[in-house]
């Protein structure tokens, strides 16, 4: 298989990239009064403006014409006909399925696996009432109050993510809470305001081998059994999202309350499978449906909308221009909307998991930057933190600002202020300040010419900053669920164009390995000779301090 690089079409951008990198932003709106509606487009109730990019309608044209070489018709119909794209597990990518409402087949290993999806919907659906309504009792007879959502990485983030993006949807019959991290620290504190008698766990793990899941579900069974005594109450207190039923039998958990994962669905990808269970728990079976149907929305556009107008495409296009061939190694994600606070770190695990990669489908070393380490917070904090460096510090950095028209809860003028926030700061990371600028502004100030000299400098914003806008109608089930679906459709776009296999993890799987290893030296396993002196000093070192 021949490397991208070697393709004309990457070499025209490239050298079109070393002649353009750095031209002004702001120059390309003075060549074109119709930049912003040039270069902007419409999905759902989505407006994607990626006008404050170093991109003229040359660039544009020489990337599709990248996305037409690298074959991407091609791969995006593997992608719906289920051909088995994460080809070093030997599985078919299937997301989409989860959230297809046409009634259309989707073939796995001779198996229509629609028909899985509409079963686990319907036990969802069912539980969700038994649950919401009070019908479903614990082991005292009564009814539930708190959900527990036991589960890490993609049987975390994802639910975490729209649980709090969606609060503003929910009604006060349940609580949601999430334990990740295996720090027992938080599990305590979680179950400490909890009832057991009112608690449901739901315990999320595709391959139910988790450590830091099975662990922290141990610790939630023992905490219900110190109370409940008799081992039964696991049974009307314990739920699994597994495809690993038997696993989670083993644990006490019944047969009827598992929910089906299955291979074709990467964990990064399965907030629309069972997993979002805690979600449909949270808001009602209805919501989640709407969360689905918004995904389902988005997945049309990107497989029958033409390349030009095609949201997801042009997101990967231009993410793989500016980390690629502008050389930009991040990409920050700032959302404007307190919904979105987790959407960061939700987009973290899915794009770097992905696509952070070095070695293209054939297993050869790729010459090029991949995956970008991406990164953010909510944008108006980060404002008052990290923004310094975008502004004034040495890094190119490349962001995608989002935000919502209107707010989901009536704020008065809180909401202006934020949107003039997010389009100031686009502004001031485009245009920046030149010094010529700064000068007449001290001047006005007052200041003596020395002082002028001696303070510009420090004023300066050099600007050119490429970002890229985002604004949805306002934060809905149905507008979260698009929102995400663009963002899974430009993480399959920018592996295409990269070559690399993103559906699997084996960077991730190492560290497991070694930590089950690591696990008995600090319970007194003497480390061995051949393992590295740092790591083994370090296990002494804490052995010593805790005996002391
Ligand atoms: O973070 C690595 C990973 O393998 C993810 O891909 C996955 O979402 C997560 O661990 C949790 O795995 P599981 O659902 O099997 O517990």
């Amino acid at each position: 298989m021949s490397s991208r690089a070697e393709l004309p079409e990457w070499q025209n951008l490239v050298q079109h990239a070393a002649a353009v990198k750095d031209r002004s932003i702001s120059g390309l709106f003075q060549q074109d009064a119709q930049r912003f509606s040039n270069c902007s487009r419409r999905v759902a109730d989505k407006l994607y403006d990626f006008s404050k990019n170093n991109l003229c309608e040359t660039t544009f044209e020489r990337l599709l014409d990248l996305a037409k070489a690298v074959d991407f018709p091609a791969w995006r119909q593997q992608l719906w006909d289920g051909v088995p794209l994460n080809s070093t597990e030997n599985r078919a990518v299937l997301h989409v399925a989860l959230r297809d409402s046409s009634g259309r087949a989707y073939w796995v290993d001779g198996k229509n696996i629609a028909l899985d999806v509409q079963r686990s919907l319907k036990q969802m659906r069912r539980f969700c009432a038994q649950v919401r309504s009070g019908q479903w009792l614990g082991y005292s007879g009564k009814t539930i109050t708190d959900v527990v959502s036991i589960g890490i990485g993609g049987s975390n983030l994802g639910p975490q993510m729209a649980c709090e993006a969606l609060a503003s949807y929910a009604d006060d019959r349940l609580k949601v809470h999430f334990v990740s991290n295996v720090d027992g620290v938080q599990i305590r504190r979680v179950l400490a305001d909890l009832d057991p008698e009112r608690t449901l766990f739901v315990v999320a793990s595709k391959t139910f081998t988790t450590r830091e899941t099975l662990l922290n579900a141990r610790t939630a069974k023992a905490w219900l059994l110190q109370q409940a005594g008799a081992n039964d109450a696991v049974a009307k207190h314990f739920v699994a999202v597994t495809s690993a039923v038997a696993k989670a039998q083993a644990m006490g958990i019944a047969p009827e309350n598992c929910f089906e994962m299955w291979d074709w669905v990467g964990g990064r990808f399965s907030l629309w499978s069972a997993i979002g269970l805690p979600v449909a728990l949270y808001l009602g079976f209805d919501q989640f449906e709407q969360m689905l149907a918004g995904a389902y929305e988005v997945d049309r556009h990107f497989f029958e909308t033409p390349e030009r107008d095609n949201v997801p495409l042009l997101m990967a296009l231009i993410g793989v221009w500016n980390n690629t061939f502008l050389n930009m190694p991040t990409q920050a994600i700032l959302p404007y909307d307190q919904a979105l606070k987790y959407l960061p770190a939700y987009l973290q695990q899915a794009e770097m998991e992905s696509n952070g990669k070095t070695v293209n489908r054939a297993g050869e070393s790729i010459s090029y930057t991949t995956g970008a380490i991406l990164w953010g917070q909510l944008g108006i904090d980060g404002q008052h933190a990290f923004y310094q460096l975008l502004h004034q510090g040495a890094h190119n950095v490349a962001a995608d600002f989002i935000g919502s028209v209107t707010p989901v809860l009536e704020t008065d003028e809180h909401h202006t202020n934020l949107l003039a926030n997010l389009f100031a700061q686009t502004q001031a990371l485009m245009d920046g300040v030149d010094e010529q600028a700064v000068l007449a502004d001290l001047a006005a100030r007052g200041l003596s010419e020395a002082e002028q000299r001696a303070l510009a400098p420090h004023k300066v914003h050099r600007g050119n900053q490429p970002t890229s806008t985002l604004l949805m109608t306002k934060i809905t089930p149905q507008s979260l669920g698009g929102l995400i679906a663009l963002y899974e459709h430009k993480i399959f776009v920018q592996g295409v164009i990269w070559d690399v296999c993103s559906y699997d993890q084996w960077g991730v799987e190492l560290g497991k390995l070694l930590a089950n290893k690591l696990e008995p030296q600090l319970e007194g396993e003497e480390p061995p000779a051949t393992q590295d002196g740092s790591t083994s000093g370090l296990i002494r070192y804490v052995r010593a301090q805790q005996l002391a």
